[in-house]
């Protein structure tokens, strides 16, 4: 069976797959159209509300099709002045993804089923302020996309662990790349279903001025 173009292409910002070449994964695999289309009336409030970080990912593949909803995800964020001026460097190669790991002060879940590394490209932030402000874009850029796809990532049954703590001189190293790191997000099938943290109360958090 091919993948659900239909289905597909209500998640992509660019508009509907044309093509075999507008997709990335899906290519060959046998993709569950029940599951997706529920994915996609999947209510944000309760995928925000049950999302909660994990370390502890199971030996277990995942699915392409998934990758490739997680990755479109990201890239409806929004973006300074619309340049999207991040990179996102899908990491398959054993040995990058344990040098990320040593990257990551050693944090041994960075060796995840799925790596994600994002990064500042504020050379595509084509508008008229001075550099600091144009990496101080494309680091949000990055932010929001990624977080961008934590979300829909948990929409598919994923877990995550967004990895802030990175050297980046290494991480650059490692994927050989000229793009600053932001973070890395690792995703997998969860060990266990982890019940979400408790977050501060709206009172207290909340400033009225
Ligand atoms: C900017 C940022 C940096 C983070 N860096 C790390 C990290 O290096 N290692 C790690 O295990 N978790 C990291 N986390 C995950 C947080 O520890 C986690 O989100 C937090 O404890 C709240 O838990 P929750 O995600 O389940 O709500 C990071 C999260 C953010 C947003």
């Amino acid at each position: 069976m091919s993948y659900p173009k239909d289905v597909f292409s209500r998640m992509f910002a660019g508009g509907a797959v044309r093509s075999d070449q507008d997709l990335l994964y899906p290519k060959d695999e046998d993709v569950d159209l029940q599951e997706i289309d529920d994915t996609l009336q999947t209510n944000i409030f309760n995928v925000m509300l049950s999302r909660r970080s994990q370390r502890k990912f199971e030996n277990k593949q995942v699915e392409d099709s998934k990758i490739e909803m997680i990755l479109a995800a990201a890239d409806t964020a929004p973006t300074a002045g619309g340049f999207q001026g991040f990179e996102i460097y899908h990491v398959k190669n054993s040995e990058i993804k344990l040098k990320l790991v040593d990257a990551s002060n050693k944090q041994p879940y960075v060796n995840a089923p799925v790596v994600l590394v994002f990064c500042m490209n504020p050379e595509r932030v084509r508008m008229n302020f001075p550099l600091h402000i144009l990496k101080k874009f494309s680091l949000q850029d990055a932010t929001l996309a990624a977080a961008y796809a934590q979300l829909a990532a948990h929409a598919l049954g994923l877990s995550s662990i967004w990895i802030g703590m990175i050297d980046e001189e290494k991480v650059m190293a490692a994927l050989r790349t000229k793009y600053t790191p932001s973070s890395i997000l690792c995703l997998g099938y969860p060990h266990k279903i982890l019940q979400p943290k408790p977050k501060r109360s709206l009172i207290g958090l909340i400033h009225e001025v």
